[in-house]
This record gives C-alpha cells, sequence and structure tokens, in this order.
C-alpha cells in the first residue's frame, strides 16, 4: 500500500492506464505479481542493490527506484551479489564514468554466478550515444538501460524486462513531463531530499549537465508543500531542496513564484525544523534570498556558492556570467546580512587557457573568502560542451600542480575555520551511530561541519545542543550540552 493505493486492488486484466502515475501503478502491480511469482518457486524473496554514483540529485533518484522495488516485494541486499542491481551513473567528469565501466567487469562475473540476475543501468551516463553503443558493443550482459527523462517509468520498464531476452534500452531526449506522487524509500527517517526544479538552462561550457538533464523545469510549490507536509508528518525534520540552480526555481511556472518565496512557505510547515537547498548559482542569488536566509530560523547557516575560478577572463569563457568582483561583493553581502553563515563551493582547475595569473586569482579569492570547505575538481573535457573544443588544454602536470597547491591552501584555511568554533554550544541534529566506534553518534552542524559526541541511537533524528570540544581539522569531537542561558 503506498499513499492509499493498494496494488492488489489493481485489474491487471485491463489495459494499462494511459495517465500517470495511475500508469506506473498498474505496471508495479505486474511487477509485484512476477515477485510472487518468483518467491514461489525459490521460497525467497528476490534481492536489490542500487549503486548511486554523482550528485545527491542522483542520491534522491536512487531512493526513487529503492522506493518502487520496495513496494513490488523486493528485499534491499546490502552487496552487488543481489538479484537486480541497479547503477544510477554520472557523467560530469570522465572519472564517474570509468568507475561504472570498472564496477561493471565486475557485475559480468556474479551474473555467471547468479542465474536470475538483472542488471539495469540508468542515470545521466545513459543520455550520452556513445556510452550507448560501447554498452551494446561490449557490455551485452546488461538487461535494462533508461536515462534520465524517463526515469518515472522504472515500474513499466522493468515489467517489460521480465518478458524479454536480451538487453532492452530506452533513452528519451527530453521531456518536459514531471510525475508527481510515486514511491520513494528514504535512507534516513529524519531527513530527505525534496526535488524542487529539474535541469539547467546556463550551459557553463564544460559541463555536461544540461545535457544529460535537459532543459529547466520547476515543480509546481503546491507539489512541494504536500511532499514536504507528508514528510513532516512522518517524522522528517530536516529538508534539503534539490535542484542544479535552486535560484532561479519557478521562473517558468505558470505562475511564477521566486524561490525566496517558496522557502518562506516551507519554513511555516510544523515539524520542519532545517532547510537546506543546493545548489546555487551565483549569478540568480537575489537580495530577496539573502533577506530570507537572514530572517529565518529554519533555513540552515550554509550556502554552497560554486566559484569555479577567480579570474573573470576563465569565468567569462565558463559561460559563468559574473565576474571576481562580483562574487566578492555577494559574499560580502551574504555575510553582512548572515554572519555566521558557511560557504563551500566548488573549484575548478586548468579550465583550457588558463594561465598561472588566471590561477593565482582563484587562489586570490580562496584567500580572501576563506571557504568553510570546497570541492576542487581537475577540469576534465566532456564530448559535445564547447570548452571540449577550446585551444589551449593544460598540460597535466601543470594541472596536477595547481590541483595540489590549491587544495593545500583550501584545507589549510577550512582547518582555521573549524578551529574557530571550538568550545561552542551549537544544535546538532544527530545522523547516526558512528560506523567505527558505536559508544559515539555522528551529527551535523547548521553550518554543515560533522560532530561525533558519545551517544546511543535513541539520540538518532534530534537535535540537540552540543559542545564542540576538539576540532579535528574537519570534523570536530564533541559532548551532549545545554544552550547557555538567554541564547
Ligand atoms: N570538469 C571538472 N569539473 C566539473 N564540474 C562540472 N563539470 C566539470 C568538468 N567538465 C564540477 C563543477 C560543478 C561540480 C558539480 O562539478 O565544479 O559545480
Ligand atoms: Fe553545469 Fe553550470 Fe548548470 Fe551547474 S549551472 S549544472 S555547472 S551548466
Amino acid at each position: 500500500m503506498y499513499q492509499g493505493i493498494d496494488l492488489n486492488n489493481i485489474n491487471l486484466h485491463l489495459e494499462p492506464p494511459t495517465e500517470e502515475p495511475a500508469r506506473q501503478y498498474y505496471f508495479m502491480a505486474k511487477c509485484q505479481q512476477w515477485v510472487q511469482a518468483f518467491e514461489q518457486e525459490h521460497s525467497r524473496r528476490p534481492t536489490f542493490f542500487t549503486q548511486t554514483f554523482g550528485c545527491q540529485m542522483n542520491a534522491r533518484d536512487s531512493e526513487k527506484l529503492s522506493g518502487i522495488l520496495e513496494t513490488v516485494g523486493y528485499e534491499e541486499a546490502g552487496s552487488e551479489e543481489a538479484d537486480f542491481v541497479i547503477y544510477n551513473t554520472c557523467t560530469v567528469r570522465e572519472n564517474a564514468n570509468n568507475k561504472v565501466w570498472g564496477r561493471l567487469g565486475y557485475l559480468n562475473g556474479s551474473k555467471k554466478r547468479n542465474p536470475h540476475k538483472k542488471i539495469a543501468l540508468c542515470g545521466c551516463m545513459m543520455q550520452e550515444p556513445e556510452v550507448i553503443e560501447k554498452i551494446k558493443k561490449s557490455y551485452p550482459f546488461v538487461d535494462l538501460v533508461f536515462g534520465t527523462h524517463n526515469i518515472y517509468k522504472f515500474a513499466e520498464l522493468l515489467a517489460a524486462s521480465y518478458g524479454q531476452q536480451g538487453m532492452l534500452i530506452d533513452i528519451w531526449e527530453g521531456t518536459d513531463k514531471i510525475v508527481e506522487d510515486l514511491p520513494a524509500e528514504r535512507k534516513y527517517f529524519f531527513k530527505s531530499g525534496i526535488n524542487i526544479m529539474f535541469g539547467c538552462n546556463n550551459f557553463c561550457s564544460y559541463c555536461i549537465v544540461p545535457y544529460v538533464r535537459g532543459r529547466e523545469r520547476s515543480r509546481r510549490p503546491e507539489d512541494i508543500l504536500h511532499e514536504i507536509e507528508c514528510l513532516a508528518n512522518d517524522g522528517v525534520v530536516e529538508v534539503m531542496l534539490l535542484g542544479q540552480n535552486v535560484n532561479s526555481y519557478g521562473k517558468n511556472l505558470k505562475e511564477p513564484i521566486t524561490f525566496a518565496q517558496l522557502l518562506k512557505k516551507i519554513e511555516k510547515i510544523e515539524g520542519i525544523e532545517r532547510i537546506r537547498f543546493m545548489t546555487s548559482h551565483p549569478k540568480d542569488l537575489s537580495d530577496e534570498l539573502i533577506e530570507a536566509m537572514g530572517n529565518s530560523k529554519k533555513i540552515c547557516r550554509h550556502l554552497h556558492l560554486p566559484l569555479q575560478s577567480g579570474s573573470s577572463r576563465v569565468l567569462k569563457e565558463m559561460n559563468r556570467q559574473y565576474g571576481k568582483e562580483q562574487y566578492l561583493a555577494l559574499v560580502e553581502k551574504l555575510r553582512l546580512a548572515v554572519p555566521d553563515i558557511a560557504l563551500t563551493t566548488d573549484i575548478i582547475v586548468g579550465f583550457p587557457g588558463e594561465t598561472e595569473e588566471d590561477f593565482m586569482e582563484t587562489m586570490d579569492v580562496v584567500q580572501k573568502v576563506r571557504f568553510d570547505s570546497a570541492f576542487t575538481f581537475i577540469y576534465s573535457k566532456r564530448t559535445g560542451t564547447p570548452a571540449a573544443a577550446m585551444e589551449g588544454q593544460v598540460p597535466e602536470s601543470v594541472v596536477k600542480d595547481r590541483f595540489q597547491r590549491l587544495l593545500k591552501e583550501v584545507q589549510e584555511i577550512a582547518a582555521q575555520k573549524a578551529k574557530a568554533l571550538t568550545g561552542k554550544v551549537e544544535p546538532v541534529l544527530v545522523e547516526e551511530v558512528n560506523g567505527q566506534d558505536n559508544t559515539l553518534v555522528t551529527g551535523r552542524l547548521s553550518g554543515n561541519f560533522v560532530v561525533h559526541l558519545p551517544g546511543t541511537s535513541d539520540m538518532v533524528g534530534k537535535i540537540l545542543p552540543v559542545k564542540l570540544k576538539e576540532c579535528k581539522g574537519f570534523y570536530f569531537y564533541g559532548e551532549a550540552a545545554e544552550f547557555p542561558q538567554g541564547s
């Protein structure tokens, strides 16, 4: 049963409905029938394993895939030995692709040991025609391949794959469809990601995302609010609003609404205590949003604001639509409105034509802003993007040297920033019992720093005051405390 829909009440003698999500529930009922037959034959339920590569959007998509598999009766397994293995892939950098190719080799061996095994591939990598060609040629043992635009049809594709010998491939070039009310399995009972929009219109010149995720589409605010209300009723206290560029949320809706307006509506939902979002594009970060963050009790004191490069010349080549000074001014404005905000970023090193002077501009921004943490990436050439055809690809040895220098700087600053919090008492959402030491629990500050403290499983999902006793560079050791009087 999911949201009042009982799969057993669906009449499979009828033709499948044409409208969504009813159509997918029909196919879930079909899959359930297949699962029941499997169980009768083997005296056990079939198992599944999902492996997610890439970003939080993919992680959320995987929860939807798992939700459907569990709804139809599959049991989650802890390893790739499962009967149904699905890889939700990423293609943002070449090494993301390489990981998938490597793991597929292993799966082939495991499929030979398990005659029931089915292997599915989905996600961003599948939207690239050359990837599909390679799978057909070199990985014929894969059973099901689909992309980012038709992921909502997973139940239908799964049902079709049961009756088919050989590989089933269904890739769409694009869609404007958003299907609501499909099941999703949450990894954590107390926090959840929520897609507020899909796709990206920015076409940064190095980035493949607009090609594999399609144009920007926002979900209707009423659907988002309904989903969050249901989550709050189900015990969720922290939501992470997801989109490639959340700052342009709502612009293309029939009744336009800004991201800040959406946040204010979410803020009113009882039970939700923390609101996070990602990712923000500096060019679209409005004064209205900064003000909303400053006035909010629930929006976390953390902003992920990808810089990509500190050189205005490189930023122009990247088609980022802001310059170094604009970025610095934005940071100043943010810190004025939200003084305790933690700022994190993404930086690419070795973009085509990047000179030592350009790189030093990036170092300069890093030193001026003093990010609380930064993800640093070596530029990866993505076929089909404008940057792939640009002159002046930077030699590997030069890129590696710059990358090491940047990493050192970023890490030193991050450690200093964390150290400055030592001794403070901060609210921490306890997320799990520590995997390495079960006398500890692990949680996060509003600013996203990780804290380990002595505790027990009953603390998981609660927001508690914690004294940050010792800084270990990127994380803290703490202990349960009380907030100082008057705070
Ligand atoms: N090479 C390296 N890094 C990239 N990113 C996106 N495309 C590329 C690429 N071709 C990085 C950007 C982005 C993050 C999610 O991945 O920094 O913000
Ligand atoms: Fe890629 Fe730029 Fe869109 Fe981010 S904003 S997904 S970097 S194109």
